[in-house]
């Protein structure tokens, strides 16, 4: 019986290993390693593989990783129509794997493009004002001086990393899950755990934890579990925020509470690991380049006569640094599986057939946000490069000859948009207002440059930094 089984095995594996490119198939590319193909490196620096890939096949091509054929589609002409496809294309299989691998939850009736919708909902108009509001609340009181420790004309040290990550994090936690604050420690370790987890996250999603971060995962994982016990949990039917409305929903499908508590976490993370880290980009390209910390200096002093409410609306300097900053840090890697044979056009008219049981992978972070046929040294931070000279934000570039759909994709696709774009936008404007405006803020080293990327967080949304930039801060006199 084993024989026959382990036999069985070997025939798959093999006729697996033999996979050849059938017509209209993308350039196959299996690597050298059986079975393995090319997982290591992909999940070592995928913009650099990928990158790699992309030179020499072009915008289209299928990869094998662990035993998967990942197809990767870097046209972003066609991002929309491909993607719209939610029969052949599902994203429920990919996304119950890494919510089983990263928050030991399994939710059997999780649906990714239902979710978005849902919570569209309830961040946009009345309740989006009402969130905006506690969120600049809650972060006036985390900035408060005594709150910071603060005194007059003394300065104080940190990592601009955890000092824009801290304060938003908390910020968002008690403005998105309606905590009370009335308990400094028991937020800061809340936020200490989560950067544990958060830590280790690409590593829980690729499986490769080892023993001693499994132990520290699970510590973070269970600390957090507990701690996540939203008012709404009381039990009494409500269907006013997000969060109750998810709550009841989780009920209401018969989820034990155990597994609600899992659920939460889940959320936790998709609505609170990004903006930190894009303010932490958005305040480091700014310390680090004077020209445009001037502008938006300026324009904040322009704004100063109108009433704060009125203050964030107007800010075109700002709204391209912002743009800027995302095209450089926003990494999402938007996977679906291919559920039925299915055929794509590129946006210059060639036709390409994807096999079931593939997996589809989009990439915008190459293609359009760094590809050098769009953006002009992509690499480099331009604080105007979304500013018309006119003030208007430029919408017009070109790959080709032919004007792009989008010229960056931080916030997804068409019809899988982020629905906490417009909160996510307010609360880093917000805090980044603020700190110019309360603190004096400047680096400790007058000569520091951005720290690099962490590469092993291409795919997981906005990137994180392998180092940090240490600033000193102190109230404004
Ligand atoms: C800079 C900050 C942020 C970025 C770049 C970002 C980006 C994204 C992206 C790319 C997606 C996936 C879209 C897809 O499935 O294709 C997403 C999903 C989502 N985001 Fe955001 N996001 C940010 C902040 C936020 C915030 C602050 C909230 C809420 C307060 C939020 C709520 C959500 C929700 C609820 C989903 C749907 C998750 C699901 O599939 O269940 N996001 N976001």
């Amino acid at each position: 019986m084993m024989w026959t089984a382990l036999l069985l095995l070997g025939l798959v594996l093999f006729l697996y290993a033999r996979r050849t490119r059938r017509r209209n198939e993308p350039p196959l590319d299996k690597g050298m390693i059986p079975w393995l193909g090319h997982a290591l490196e992909f999940g070592k620096d995928a913009a650099k593989f990928l990158t790699r890939m992309k030179q020499k096949h072009g915008d289209i091509f299928t990869v094998r990783a662990a035993g998967k054929y990942i197809t990767v589609l870097l046209d972003s002409n066609c991002y929309d129509e491909v993607l719209s496809d939610v029969i052949t294309l599902d994203q429920t299989g990919y996304a119950q794997i890494l919510m089983k691998r990263i928050f030991s939850l399994n939710l059997p009736n999780h649906n990714p493009e239902y979710e978005k919708k849902r919570a569209e909902k309830h961040f946009q108009g009345p309740a989006l004002t009402q969130l905006c509001s506690s969120m600049q609340n809650n972060l006036h009181l985390l900035m408060d001086s005594s709150e910071m420790d603060l005194k007059k004309s003394e300065w104080k040290k940190d990592g601009l990393f955890n000092f824009c990550y801290s304060l938003l994090f908390k910020t968002g936690y008690l403005s998105v899950f309606g905590v009370e604050k009335n308990n400094s420690a028991t937020l800061t370790e809340v936020y200490e755990e989560f950067r544990r987890f958060d830590k280790l996250l690409p590593k829980l999603a690729r499986t490769t934890v080892n023993k001693a971060e499994k132990q520290i995962a699970n510590s973070a994982r269970e600390k957090l579990w507990k701690c996540l016990t939203p008012q709404c949990f009381d039990g009494k039917p409500k269907d006013q925020s997000w969060l109750e409305n998810y709550v009841q929903h989780l009920q209401d499908e018969g989820i034990d509470t155990e597994t609600q508590r899992r659920a939460m976490l889940l959320q936790l993370w998709v609505t609170q690991g990004n903006a930190g880290p894009a303010a932490f980009w958005v305040l480091g390209c700014l310390l680090t380049h004077p020209e445009a910390l001037r502008a938006v200096r300026e324009e904040i002093q322009g704004g100063k006569h109108l009433r704060p409410e009125e203050r964030q609306k107007n800010t075109p300097v700002f709204d391209s640094v912002l743009r800027e900053t995302l095209r450089l840090t926003a990494a999402a890697l938007i996977t679906r599986e291919v559920v039925q044979d299915k055929k794509i056009h590129l946006s210059n008219g060639q036709e390409y057939q994807l096999r079931r049981g593939d997996r589809l992978c989009v990439f915008p972070f190459i293609s359009p946000q760094m590809d050098p046929q769009i953006h002009q040294q992509p690499e480099m931070f331009q604080f105007d490069r979304f500013l018309n000279a006119d003030g208007t934000e430029r919408k017009d570039f070109f790959k080709e000859g032919v004007r792009v759909k989008y010229p960056s994709v931080p916030w997804g696709t068409k019809d899988n948009l982020c629905p906490g774009r417009h909160f996510a936008v307010s609360a880093i404007k917000e805090l980044v207002f603020t700190i110019l405006a309360r603190f004096d803020l400047e680096l400790c080293n007058k000569n520091a440059t951005l720290p690099l990327v962490d590469p092993s967080r291409y795919g997981f949304g906005i990137l994180q930094p392998a180092g940090d930039l240490e600033i000193r801060y102190r109230i404004r006199s």
